[in-house]
């Protein structure tokens, strides 16, 4: 096993002043012993200052923590969540610094990715009679993420609770954030809900407490962009089992526990999950049309599309040049459009880097189900219409309308094409499609 030791990470780094970010974490005080929320519950996580790109996809800046919590009932203890592997040993340490492994009665992992399950087959070795909680959609992923037969479990759903005694933990099924396993932990006696992604960051400050660290909010919104934004829908349906909760504290599974105000933090959730163009698009369908042109023809064809689509009622149409846009503020309009349209031209049998650039940054919005079609000029071959197409099908968007391509410059018949092409799209984006002759035969 690969292990990490936070105070050879605190301790013992030559500090520069490229370095000064990393001082907080070096907090004296924390050791390897567990941090105290209230008597009967207790920080037991890891601290990883130094990571610096999570999952590949996302910056650290501020490095991260994998938090996790025991819970003390009269009746035995709870673990809430693990850490990752490498971290397992001030894990234990801060485990053992608040109970021996004979009281514990239940582990409970609200989200098995690595992150969070790494400790959990040598906690299970450790103490042998606690029961494993996991999420009803947990049961497949266990085995095959921890390659282990012997773990029994029993899975949970929203309304299912547990007893410590004087303490209760009850179970909130949030799927999709970020897994279709995660769940929430409600602690009913001391309103504290061990939340696991959710209202997490990657900002690892030894002083744990959100009214006690640093400046948090660019990782908490970053976060949210990159993890939860995918899953805008499930984030809203967790809101509702949430926002009713009278919380005293949320203790994620990375990054500051929320002890002070928590209940902004829902609140910051459900405005980030709100569409912001429903009060300005009313009950019209919205159609953005983004291309790309080397010589003007592909631009020719997008302003014949864009006068088509925009004649038909009930569509509010937009047009950008993809040669003199950024990327991100068009990800967040096409995350609130109903249909997208692309139009490239293929160049080196392929189309352009700036729609490729646009089409790899749409894996951070949900785009499952939105309409999207693609036309463009070309001079040979032409492949690019078809590679846009099978990228957004692999998106999940539906694409009804076969892509248009035009050898060169339009003739006027050919514009005449596009028309078509608009006003297809937007019978099938406003549900007036012509009538279909169906052969029976
Ligand atoms: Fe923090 Fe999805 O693991």
């Amino acid at each position: 096993m690969h292990t990490v030791r936070e105070s050879s990470l605190c301790h013992f780094r030559a500090v520069t002043v490229n370095d000064a970010a990393l001082q907080p974490v070096t907090a004296p005080g924390l050791q390897d012993k567990a941090v105290a929320l209230s008597d009967r519950v207790h920080w037991i996580g890891a601290l990883d200052p130094t990571l610096r790109s999570f999952d590949i996809i996302l910056k650290t800046a501020n490095g991260t923590s994998y938090n996790a919590y025991v819970v003390r009932g009269s009746e035995g203890v709870a673990v809430i969540d693990t850490v990752k592997e490498g971290f397992s040993d001030v894990f234990f340490q801060r485990l053992e610094s608040v109970t021996d492994y004979s009281e514990i009665k239940y582990i409970v992992l609200n989200h098995l990715e690595p992150d969070h399950s790494g400790a959990l087959p040598e906690l299970m070795r450790r103490a042998p009679q606690a029961r494993l909680f996991i999420s009803q959609r947990a049961q497949t992923m266990l085995k095959a993420l921890l390659k282990h037969d012997a773990f029994e479990f029993t899975p949970v759903m929203t309304g299912d609770s547990i007893s410590l005694g004087d303490r209760t933990l009850s179970f909130l099924h949030t799927p999709y954030l970020h897994w279709p396993d995660t769940q929430c932990t409600w602690l009913v006696e001391e309103r504290v809900l061990f939340s696991g992604d959710v209202f997490g960051c990657h900002y690892c400050d030894a002083r744990l407490f959100n009214d006690s660290v640093g400046d948090f909010r660019f990782s908490f919104e970053y976060y949210y962009a990159h993890i939860m934004r995918p899953f805008r829908e499930f984030v809203v349906q967790a809101l509702e089992l949430i926002e009713p909760l009278d919380l005293h504290c949320i203790a994620p599974a990375h990054g500051p526990i929320l002890r002070d105000r928590p209940k902004q933090y829902p609140a910051h959730y459900r405005r980030l999950s709100s569409p912001m163009l429903h009060s300005e698009t009313g009950h019209e369908k919205t159609l953005l049309i983004f291309y790309i042109s080397a010589y003007g023809s592909t631009a020719r064809m997008a302003e014949a599309v864009y006068a088509a689509v925009s004649e038909v009622e009930g569509v509010r149409a937009s047009m950008y040049d993809l040669e003199g846009g950024e990327v991100a503020p068009f990800v967040d309009l096409i995350e609130e459009a109903d249909a997208i349209l692309i139009g490239t031209p293929t160049i080196n049998g392929d189309a352009v880097k700036p729609v490729w650039d646009l089409l790899s940054s749409l894996a951070v919005i949900p785009t499952r189900g939105k309409l999207a079609a693609v036309f463009g000029s070309y001079g040979w071959s032409g492949e690019a219409v078809r590679m846009v197409e099978e990228r957004l099908r692999g998106l999940k968007m539906r694409v009804p309308v076969e892509g248009l391509r035009i050898k060169l410059i339009p003739t006027s018949e050919e514009l005449a094409a596009c028309d078509k092409f608009g006003h297809a799209i937007a019978r099938e984006l406003t549900g007036m499609q012509e009538d279909r002759i169906v052969e029976m035969a």
